[in-house]
């Protein structure tokens, strides 16, 4: 508990640290009213530090103390003294062993950092700064220790304790951060499989589950499979222990661990079936097993010197993981995903009171800052570094860091450094990627000169400012595009008129506030096709008009490009409906161009599937109007989506393939699309969807689809079948909350206020909380901002209730009142006094202060 103002801690003060450690024994005892913990370091002055003097300072949080001994001899109170969260001695020897017994209770941490219990079992979350929660003890992750760990008299650190219970951790034999450190006990069921490594090693691959979770390890256990070949094929590199165990949890306040050889996971994102898992939740599970593994290399043999580096470990694994996705399935429809997630919500954080630098200057708390510009936009650093360098350079630059910093704790400089050793490419004015904060965006202007044939683009770019950053220098921009003729075809980029045999694609690099470039022998005036593939995460302005973007549409060679303009149509042709009467005349082309879609059966269907989608109300904000074109599209479409839905429909036994999920995925578009204007036709194939599913993919559209419809009896119905159903399994009762919270139908006030009373929900669980209230104030729109504020006033209620038992799901669930300032006048002044409402809340955590005060600053 806070006891002063948080402090802000500042890059520019590092230091290294005064101590190191080079053994970590310890010893924990489980009881049911707490835990003893028994901790044994070998420390010695670090050699480096200047502090020649500085006493012993170990970090603790939420510990009792119950004795301290240097090198054997207990000290009396005076010769140490315990802080609360330091204990500090003053006088030690050179090199000496501290013996240090806590006393913790697991059973009432709600915090979910440290030890703590999840469903009976024991279990620990360290990252970023829960390990001192545990014990004291420098916790900071250039601190780098081997780790013993034993329990209950047990010697072995992974076996069986009395009936039938598991104790696991791993004796590491690689120095390590103490955010690394893990130990699991509980009743739990194990899987088992092997992997033979690229040297031809076999690795042990375990599973930890809950018995009622046996049968949901496949795909995990798969997908880690794929991981590890991948990372040989992709990276060369091999695993490097010869066990590999990952442990279910449910409680959980992020998605997974990558603690050395033993990886945590939330349930939600490990656990699958067929009966219980959607296509949705099976990629994802894919995609955070192969994250976690990746880390192995890239976050545990070369770590982060310091928290504000955790993009150097995050940014780089997203990047790799989204490689192996990309590689798994459709790359175009990876690429879609990523860019969507980056649009919709890293902008917004970008452009909002919490923008930060993916290497931040300063935090106050920095589980706040596990966040999408650390990750995802972080990721995208490291992708133009990859399109800059070409991927064979980029390899080298690759092996070479990991060959120069094995084991060591290092800093993004120390990455760029390394692509920029192995390339010979200078990637000065790149970094600025890493220190300035915000999205640049791009004004892009053409003219046509007919009778030179020559084709100008002048892009202008410019960094918008953000708290604390004024007046940003021009970024490094790496800028893919195309240029297509009149007929469809794409044209050669001739940058010099005599130019023969120029590409169709060109990566052009911005460095300058503004560019021009020339592409000649072009007859007529071309349809430029912009930042292709989102080589970069900016935002491109450009006076496209509708006929571009229908072209576009059909005939761009890039794919990405092809969605991408269909987006920006939409985006167009809603906008252009905010404020329009009811009947106002909805763009036709918009629906032929829909029309051809649906019925298209050449082009790629998870390409298809994508386009379908409209631009989230997230990005657009404008729910009224979204709403307005999905129901004429709908209403004009009728005859093709039941069509579309009728040839997607059967296609033999459950396969989780690219194609079987886009077909699932069409099929469920167009359904949703049915009801949305409360067709009879839909509603009878939603009911018998519902019957008839042998999946979760297809029940839950169908569940949706009647959720988001008029037919309240249906709707009713559905659910409580559902429930009946499903009510034992969390995984599936968590989608069930989601789905109606999230729907503007079934997900008012009063109805949110129901699904926090019913038995099912818990308090303590994250992902309860965030699949109700999560759900309703980041993906309802509508009835979040009802306008008298009930929906804001009740986020801040929930914000303050969990502040005092869950801080970093209360700063998270903060978030959508952080963006107040985007809103109109009266909006806005409802959601500003919801923050200040939890600003005056008294015993605030520091998470939640830093995200209230930072979005109420001027
Ligand atoms: N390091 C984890 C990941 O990205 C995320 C995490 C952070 C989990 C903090 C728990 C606590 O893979
Ligand atoms: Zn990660």
């Amino acid at each position: 508990m806070r006891t002063s103002q948080p402090q802000t801690i500042y890059l520019s003060d590092y230091k290294v640290p005064a101590y190191l450690v080079d053994t970590v024994d310890l010893r924990f005892e489980l009881f049911e009213d707490g835990a003893r913990v028994h901790s044994t370091l070998e420390l010695r002055r670090n050699p480096e530090s200047d502090e020649v003097s500085a006493p012993l300072e170990l970090d603790g949080d939420s510990l009792t103390l119950e004795s301290v001994a240097l090198d054997g001899a207990q000290l009396a109170a005076g010769d140490y003294e315990d802080r609360g969260d330091q204990l500090v001695v003053r006088s030690v020897p050179e090199q000496f062993t501290l013996t240090v017994v806590t006393w913790i209770e697991p059973q009432n941490n709600t915090r979910l950092e440290g030890l703590y219990k999840s469903s009976g079992m024991f279990c620990t979350q360290c990252e970023a700064e829960g390990f001192r929660c545990i014990t004291f003890f420098p916790d900071r992750p250039d601190v780098m220790a081997r780790f013993r760990t034993r329990s209950n008299g047990n010697d072995v650190e992974r076996g069986e304790l009395e009936n039938g219970r598991h104790f696991v951790t791993w004796e590491d034999p690689f120095p390590k951060p103490c955010y690394l450190f893990a130990l699991v006990a509980g009743d739990l069921v194990e899987k088992r499989d092997t992997f033979t490594t690229c040297s031809a090693r076999d690795i042990d691959l375990r599973m930890y589950v809950e018995p009622r979770n046996a049968e949901k390890c496949d795909h995990a256990m798969d997908s880690l499979k794929r991981s590890m070949r991948w990372d040989e094929e992709v990276y060369g590199r091999e695993y490097d222990l010869d066990i590999f165990m990952i442990v279910a949890v449910d409680d959980f306040n992020m998605g997974a661990m990558e603690n050395k050889g033993l990886n945590i996971f939330n349930s939600s994102c490990v656990l699958a079936s067929q009966e219980t898992a959607t296509d949705l939740a099976f990629q994802r599970i894919e995609a955070i097993v192969a994250h976690e593994y990746f880390h192995n290399w890239s976050g545990n043999r070369v770590t982060c010197r310091d928290w504000f580096q955790l993009s150097l470990k995050e940014g780089f694994t997203v990047f790799r993981d989204s490689q192996f996705s990309a590689d798994m399935g459709s790359p175009t429809v990876k690429r879609i995903e990523d860019v969507t997630l980056l649009r919709t919500a890293q902008f917004a954080e970008d452009g909002g009171p919490m923008a930060h630098p993916v290497r931040p200057a300063s935090y106050m708390e920095i589980s706040n800052f596990y966040t999408l510009t650390i990750y995802e936009k972080g990721a995208e650093v490291v992708r133009m570094i990859h399109t800059l360098l070409g991927p064979d350079l980029f390899r080298k630059g690759s092996d070479l860091y990991f060959e120069r910093h094995d084991g060591q704790a290092v800093t993004t400089d120390d990455f760029v450094k390394a692509m920029e050793d192995a390339s010979g490419r200078d990637l000065r004015q790149f970094r600025l990627w890493y220190e300035q904060a915000g999205t640049p965006v791009l004004n892009v202007s053409d003219d046509y000169d007919a009778d030179k044939g020559v084709y100008r683009l002048t892009i202008e770019q410019s960094i918008p400012d953000t708290p604390g950053q004024t007046n940003k220098k021009p970024q490094h921009i790496p800028f893919a595009l195309g240029l297509l003729g009149q007929d469809g075809q794409p044209l050669p980029l001739k940058l010099g008129a005599g130019e023969a045999d120029a590409p169709t694609e060109r990566g052009l690099e911005l460095t300058e506030a503004t560019h021009s470039f020339e592409f000649h022998g072009i007859e007529s005036r071309p349809v430029p096709s912009l930042l292709r593939h989102f080589s970069a995460p900016v935002r491109v302005r450009y006076a496209w008009s509708r006929e571009q973007l229908l072209f576009l549409m059909s005939h761009d060679p890039d794919g990405f490009n092809r969605w991408d303009a269909g987006q920006r149509l939409a985006v167009d042709v809603i906008q252009s409906l905010v404020g329009a009467p009811d009947d106002a005349e909805i763009e036709p082309r918009l629906v032929e161009a829909y029309r051809k879609l649906i019925s298209d059966t050449e082009l790629d269907q998870a390409l298809v599937a994508k386009m379908l989608q409209l631009p989230s109300e997230a990005y657009l904000a404008i729910h009224r109007a979204r709403d307005a074109v999905l129901r004429h599209l709908a209403g004009a479409l009728k005859a093709e989506l039941i069509a579309c839905y009728q040839r997607h429909q059967g296609g033999g036994p459950y396969e989780v393939t690219p194609e079987a999920i886009a077909r699932r995925s069409l099929r469920n578009t167009a359904l949703a699309w049915l009801l949305m204007i409360d067709d009879q036709e839909g509603r009878e194939l939603a009911v018998s969807q519902l019957s008839a599913a042998d999946n979760m993919t297809d029940r839950m559209g169908a569940l949706r689809a009647l959720v988001n419809s008029g037919f309240e009896s249906d709707r009713q119905q559905a659910l409580d079948e559902f429930y009946d159903r499903f009510k034992d399994d969390p995984q599936v009762v968590e989608q069930w909350f989601s789905v109606q919270a999230a729907s503007d139908q079934a997900g008012q006030l009063p109805d949110i206020q129901r699904l926090l009373e019913h038995p099912a929900f818990d308090w303590k669980n994250p992902n309860k909380i965030r699949s109700v209230v999560g759900a309703f104030a980041g993906q309802n729109l509508a009835a979040f901002h009802n306008p008298d504020g009930s929906g804001y006033e009740f986020l801040a209620d929930q914000v303050c209730r969990l502040d005092d038992s869950n801080p970093q799901i209360a700063a998270r669930l903060v978030t959508p009142l952080t963006r107040w300032r985007k809103f109109a006048p009266s909006y806005s002044a409802r959601m500003k006094s919801a923050l200040e409402r939890i600003r005056d809340k008294s015993g605030l955590s520091r998470d939640v202060y830093e995200v209230v005060h930072k979005s109420l600053a001027d």
